[in-house]
């Protein structure tokens, strides 16, 4: 044995001196716990059932409205979402969660889908393919934002994306199947809507704006003001008070519109107004993301009054620049949508608030068929057999932690089992199984081989 192992050997079986430092080492009870990041929670068992309801729901929608699936990673280069969702906005500025990799990459968690989506989309030359593209995903977002009710740094989106096409009925079509898809969750919802017209029809806008603004300084915050030199449009959804007053007076973007602009918007309208889309006209809805152009739109439910002004359910809009900001062909428009999963999902809690959410978790925990267990024999052969079940895809329920066969018979009730398959010493040893009709008490004997087919046959007659 080579000197070296055999000094190895030889420590590793010596018994190690307790010195001060190796009993500092000894882990401590923590002070506190450690809880979860600010503006970042956990999804409890409890709630899945609401989040299970608005993601099939998304899916069906997709489908429907003939969207492919796309999944894009949640970490980018900064540089994608500076170049795509614009330097001067909250979210590149403020809210986004960017680190430099060990490889000294410059990379930042999604803070949205649409630029990771574009992105893809030039990256595997899907501008050669049918046009429009229809894209969807789904997936979870962060923004360094600060957290409050409705708004937190991971939440969950589901967006739609239809890309290489520039006739407003795929503006209208997404606002449609997004007012469509709250309507299928029982929420109804008015869109907002409004115009940015073209890049330079939006600059002698911007020129009108800054002017009217400049000549009222005096009343502005200082983020304000630094929103007139960088970002004017987004003076128009400051929530300052001031400029709520001030706003009343100020020039409209509806004037401003060159006349292609105004004559897609008013096609826009008229499709919802052929749908029965409720809709309201916003000139000062301008969104938070620079891709912008023409179209742009947001879904609030119904009811809210115009305190709830902040909690928008989703919006999105014409992005007909970005492609070719991202490297793309030039000329290829496109135009999306997003809706806040979370802001749904904590809506259909509120509506359903009188129902036990812990009834919800035991429907969804329904199973038809309990495997039980007696004795290690008896347990030993369950393991076996759940998985036969497995691989034909029956589902099963079990408590093989319990020993006792009335609590397993308890559970077996609680979670609505027809059947329980009951194994125990004297099954093992004769090669059978017990199959037990919970409902009538009564019991059969078959062969341990044939269980899973007489599970089968007893399971089809339930869809008779
Ligand atoms: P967005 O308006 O920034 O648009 O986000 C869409 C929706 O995501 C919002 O209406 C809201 O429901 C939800 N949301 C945003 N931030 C938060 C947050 N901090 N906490 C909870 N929910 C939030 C976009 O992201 C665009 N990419 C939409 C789009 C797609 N435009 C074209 N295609």
């Amino acid at each position: 044995m080579p000197k070296t192992k055999k000094t190895a050997a030889k420590s590793a079986t010596k018994p190690k001196k307790t010195t001060a430092k190796s009993q500092e080492a000894t882990p401590k009870k923590p002070a506190h716990p450690i809880q979860s990041v600010r503006g970042m929670r956990d999804t409890l068992p409890v709630d899945q059932p609401h989040w299970l309801r608005v993601k099939t729901a998304v899916e069906e929608t997709a489908g429907v409205y003939g969207f492919d699936r796309i999944d894009t990673p949640l970490v980018e280069e900064t540089a994608l979402f500076i170049r795509g969702v614009g330097k001067a906005t909250d979210i590149v500025e403020k809210e986004l969660y960017s680190f430099e990799t060990k490889g000294g990459e410059q990379v930042s968690l999604r803070p949205e889908g649409t630029a990771s989506v574009v992105r893809a989309y030039v990256q595997h030359g899907m501008l050669n393919l049918p046009q429009p593209v229809k894209l969807w995903y789904m997936g979870p977002m962060f923004r360094y934002d600060r957290p409050q009710s409705g708004r937190y740094r991971q939440f969950m989106q589901a967006g739609f994306e239809a890309l290489g096409d520039d006739d407003p009925i795929v503006d209208a079509q997404l606002i449609i199947a997004g007012w469509n898809l709250l309507r299928k969750l029982g929420i109804e919802s008015i869109v907002k809507v409004n115009s940015l017209g073209t890049t330079d029809s939006r600059l002698n806008y911007k020129n009108a704006l800054v002017a009217y603004f400049r000549s009222k300084k005096a009343k502005l915050s200082d983020e304000d003001k630094k929103r007139l030199l960088k970002n004017p449009l987004r003076l128009l959804d400051s929530k300052d008070e001031a400029i709520q007053e001030l706003k009343a007076e100020a020039p409209q973007i509806v004037d401003w519109l060159d006349e292609d602009s105004k004559s897609r918007f008013m096609r826009v309208l008229e499709y919802l107004d052929e749908v029965g889309v409720p809709y309201q006209l916003d000139p000062y809805l301008v969104r938070g993301l620079d891709y912008y152009e023409r179209t742009v739109f947001e879904f609030y439910a119904a009811e809210d009054d115009q305190e709830l002004a902040q909690a928008a359910l989703g919006g999105g809009g014409r992005y007909d620049q970005l492609i070719e900001q991202l490297g793309g062909r030039e000329d290829s428009p496109a135009a999306g949508m997003s809706l806040g999963l979370d802001r749904i999902v904590s809506r259909l809690k509120d509506m359903d608030k009188d129902q036990d959410p812990h009834q919800a978790l035991l429907d969804l925990s329904q199973c038809d068929v309990f495997l039980a267990q007696l004795g290690d024999m008896g347990r030993k052969k369950a393991l076996a057999l759940f998985e036969e079940f497995y691989t034909a895809g029956i589902p099963l329920a079990e408590a093989f932690s319990k020993a006792n066969i009335k609590s397993q018979m308890e559970i077996a009730n609680r979670r609505g089992a027809k059947w329980a398959v009951v194994i125990g010493q004297k099954e093992v040893l004769d090669g059978t199984a017990i199959i037990r009709d919970m409902d009538a008490g009564t019991q059969e004997i078959v062969d341990v081989k044939k269980v899973v087919n007489e599970i089968k046959k007893k399971l089809a007659s339930l869809q008779k």
